[in-house]
């Protein structure tokens, strides 16, 4: 890929950043109704310790903390991070989330450290999707729940016409091809789902009792 294309595609999504990444994340993106079925489908209680990967803005992670009692929030981009920080800012301050700028596929985090976790926007960008996953596994606890939002294969169409240089340089998803990176990961119970041109998926780390970990 071209350093402009690089540029422009980190810009935009892929590492968001500067005045035009933070209107977007800050106001426009990470809060739809297509999102908020990730949370839906994990079922949020106010016992989870919530993860997500590639929060953005933070807006879903503080739709989260409505009913957790703890989130934490993991992303690449320094900008969205602090973006992220101060949506949440009063969690923030009393402990209830912990936003830190890393990488998905090295999570800075012990194992068994949170309930479940989501992924929204952002699956689509892992060069290595079953190295993200396994980190994912680790830090979940034994029959932890994962939720992924990302644009499935039906969706190559639109994303050539909105992205045409960058159709080439992110991952979309058949339902079968997220079952299998998920499967190789350990993952079990996983269900796959096309909305609207949308991979909807969960799936859950085997319980204590199948010795699977
Ligand atoms: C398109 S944005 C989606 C943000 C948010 N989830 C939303 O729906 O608004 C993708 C986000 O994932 C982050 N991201 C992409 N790859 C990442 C990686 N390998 N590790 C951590 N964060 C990553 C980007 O910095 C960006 O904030």
């Amino acid at each position: 890929m071209s350093t402009w294309r690089q540029r422009m595609l980190d810009m935009v999504a892929r590492r968001p950043s500067g005045r035009l990444g933070r209107v977007v994340y800050g106001r426009l993106s990470g809060d739809e109704p297509l999102a908020r079925l990730v949370l839906d489908g994990l079922g949020l209680r106010p016992d989870d310790a919530y993860l997500e990967i590639g929060q953005g803005g933070g807006r879903l992670l503080a739709r989260a903390l409505e009913t957790t009692g703890r989130a934490a929030g993991i992303d690449h981009s320094a900008d969205m991070a602090a973006l992220a920080r101060r949506a949440n800012r009063e969690a923030v301050a009393d402990g209830r989330a912990h936003i830190v700028v890393g990488d998905a596929a090295a999570l800075p985090w012990p194992d068994d450290t949170f309930t479940c976790a989501a992924c929204v926007a952002t699956f689509l960008f892992f060069e290595e999707p079953v190295r993200v996953l396994r980190e994912v596994h680790r830090v979940l606890r034994p029959d932890g729940r994962l939720g992924i939002l990302t644009p499935a294969e039906q969706a190559r169409g639109v994303v050539s016409r909105l992205f045409s240089p960058w159709s080439e340089d992110v991952r979309l998803y058949t339902p079968d091809e997220m079952t299998a990176v998920l499967a190789q990961a350990g993952f079990v119970a996983i269900e796959v789902e096309v909305r609207n041109k949308r991979l909807l998926a969960f799936a859950r780390t085997p319980d204590a009792q199948a010795g699977c970990r």
